[in-house]
């Protein structure tokens, strides 16, 4: 007799949407897929999920959804969860069995988010000041917002959430500090809420935080120990990424801030590889960039966040230690320029001192890139714009204490400094007619002290307008910290000669005309700069030196007093009060 065993049970082999798909879809999918979150539609019900079964199998195979992009044995990153292989293969089952419901007594509850702030009610929240109207147009849209902080004293933020206000439309949001007027000016300068256009060099991530909001990613507050710092009258910079809905959209994102009631321990320094000379050749199905940095301290990685536009591919970060061995930190296969994730570590991963830390990106800019946005393709540029490219890979990197961060930092300013430098120079490349270009470009020359280089720039922008006064005072000025100051005086004049009340270019070309030995001329200007604008340290101790130069003790007294009055730097305060003792010995 045959001994056979149990045919399986039909039932209990059946794929069900109680019993198995509800459990993955409420776990995976509906901190995004519900009322009011940012996906397109929801995935709460059986039947909003039965409509689906065929698509969801498509997109969980692909891995397209849920949306991660680190390949998954890279690191564990904060938030990452993908589905495991059988929960993929029991959706497809599903889908091909033609998504049966089950026992509906057996569905398990829809996990219920908190309704509003999910990391607590903010200590501040704020929004532009108006709605911004998205038209139903057919390309993607982009726009900065410049939002007015109602903060009267230094404050420490240890999180913020953002809530897009419109998830139909705000795929992405880039969010930055402002400390000077920029980002506001050429807000204001629009009369429609927001602008189009770049941001300023001066919105920066604060205090080597990172900031910014992709769909269903929630920075958790950091300790009190690492808040940042945000000084009064700064703005929040918002960029909003908008995909148009088809239809007219108004849009107006909430963004609530976290405070702390004490200053911060420690602070993380933002570390940015890249490459900003990229020049793709149209059809280079393999165009390769690199950079590496080896850290001059010992530095715990606490995040990393990708960055590059529609054509990059694949993207590498990796870390080699100085016992020889190595690891990879970032590594995506498929970018996607939608999904601008930042990877927080769970354990942040140590890096000793001598650790390179290095990155490889690679662009397809042929025809066969589905995501290329110009076919035929063309020659493509390093930019900010989205039909630009770019390529970088942001971390933060926590050093052990103060004096190992200055270090670093230092250093990685330089660094990022040089590469920027290269950004400006590629862009002029494509347009050497900007002005503007030439101008902030000069500037960061000059912070490195490149001065030649510098004085080249704003010799471009005095030619592309000459009738600036301006463009003559910054190449004034750039002239006399390179020593030529014939050539400097010549060019404050020439300031002069297109602006009479301009009080810097007096300034300036008094200071200049002292070092010169010029005393009466120069004390003529100073006294000029010091009627024009009698609240600029700079001018009155310039003032004061003239008079002295010419033997007016008591002038030059008198004078550098009103000076001591004012605000002004540290290193500017020391020198005017050891020049005033001296002023007092001198005098007769
Ligand atoms: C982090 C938020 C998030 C999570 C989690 C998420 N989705 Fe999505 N999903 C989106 C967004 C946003 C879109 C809109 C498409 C886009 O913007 O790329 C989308 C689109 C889709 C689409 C339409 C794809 C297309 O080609 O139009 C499907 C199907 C889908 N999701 C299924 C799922 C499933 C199934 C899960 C869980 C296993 C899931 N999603 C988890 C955010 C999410």
């Amino acid at each position: 007799m045959l001994h056979l065993s149990r045919p399986p049970d039909a039932a209990a082999q059946e794929v069900t949407f109680t019993r198995d798909i509800a459990p993955i879809v409420f776990k995976s999918c509906v901190s995004c897929h519900r009322q009011g979150g940012p996906a397109p539609f929801s995935l709460t019900t059986y039947d909003e999920v039965r409509r689906r079964a065929t698509q969801i199998a498509t997109v969980t195979k692909s891995r397209f959804m849920p949306p991660w992009k680190v390949e998954p044995r890279v690191s564990h990153f904060v938030g990452q969860d993908p589905l495991t292989d059988a929960q993929i293969a029991s959706l497809a089952a599903w889908a091909t069995n033609g998504a049966p419901q089950g026992d509906p007594a057996a569905l398990p509850p829809v996990p219920q988010l908190p309704a509003g702030w999910l990391l607590g009610q903010p200590d501040l929240i704020v929004k532009p000041t108006k709605a911004f109207t998205l038209q139903a147009q057919p390309t993607d849209a982009f726009r900065i917002f410049a939002i007015r902080l109602p903060v009267t004293k230094r404050t420490y933020v240890r999180g913020i959430e953002f809530h897009p206000g419109n998830a139909r439309v705000v795929h992405h949001a880039n969010i930055r500090i402002d400390r000077t007027p920029a980002t506001r000016q050429l807000d204001d300068a629009d009369p429609l809420p927001g602008y189009d256009g770049l941001m300023p060099r001066s919105a920066e991530y604060p205090d080597g935080h990172f900031v910014g909001w992709t769909p269903g990613q929630v920075a958790p507050l950091v300790g009190p120990d690492l808040a940042w710092t945000l000084e009064p009258g700064s703005d929040l910079v918002v960029q909003l990424h908008l995909q148009p809905s088809g239809a007219v959209e108004e849009v107006l994102p909430e963004i609530g801030l976290y405070f702390s009631n004490r200053p911060p321990t420690r602070t993380p320094t933002i570390l940015r590889l890249g490459s900003q000379s990229i020049e793709i050749p149209p059809g280079d199905a393999r165009y390769v960039i690199r950079d590496a940095y080896t850290l001059p301290v010992d530095a715990d990685l606490l995040a990393i966040q990708p960055h590059a536009h529609y054509r990059a591919r694949e993207i590498r970060g990796m870390a080699l230690f100085p016992d020889g061995t190595s690891r990879l930190v970032m590594h995506i296969t498929d970018w996607d320029f939608r999904w601008q994730h930042v990877y927080r570590e769970v354990t942040p991963i140590p890096l000793p001192k001598g650790t390179r830390l290095s990155m490889e990106y690679t662009y397809d800019n042929s025809a066969e890139n589905v995501r290329n946005p110009q076919l035929p393709p063309a020659k493509v540029y390093w930019g900010q714009r989205s039909n630009d490219e770019m390529g970088d890979l942001w971390f933060q990197l926590l050093a052990t204490n103060d004096r190992d961060r200055e270090l670093m930092r230092e250093q990685i300013t330089t660094k990022m400094t040089v590469e920027d430098i290269a950004g400006y120079e590629t862009m002029l490349r494509v347009d050497p007619r900007d002005a503007e270009l030439h101008d902030d470009v000069a500037l960061l020359y000059m912070s490195v002290g490149q001065m030649p280089q510098a004085v080249r720039h704003f010799e471009a922008s005095v030619a592309l307008k000459p009738d600036s006064a301006a463009a003559h005072f910054n190449l004034g000025t750039v002239l006399a910290q390179a020593g030529r100051l014939d050539d400097a005086t010549a060019a404050f004049r020439a300031a002069l000669a297109r602006r009479r009340d301009y009080a810097l270019a007096h300034n300036n070309l008094g200071q200049v005309l002292l070092a010169q030995g010029k005393t009466g001329e120069a004390l003529k200007h100073l006294q000029e700069a010091v009627r024009l604008d009698e609240a600029n340290p700079q001018a009155l101790f310039g003032l004061a030196e003239a008079y002295a130069a010419s033997g007016s003790f008591d002038l030059a007294i008198e004078t550098i007093d009103r000076a001591i009055k004012l605000p002004m730097p540290q290193a500017l305060a020391t020198r005017v009060v050891a020049r005033r003792d001296e002023y007092l010995r001198r005098r007769p």
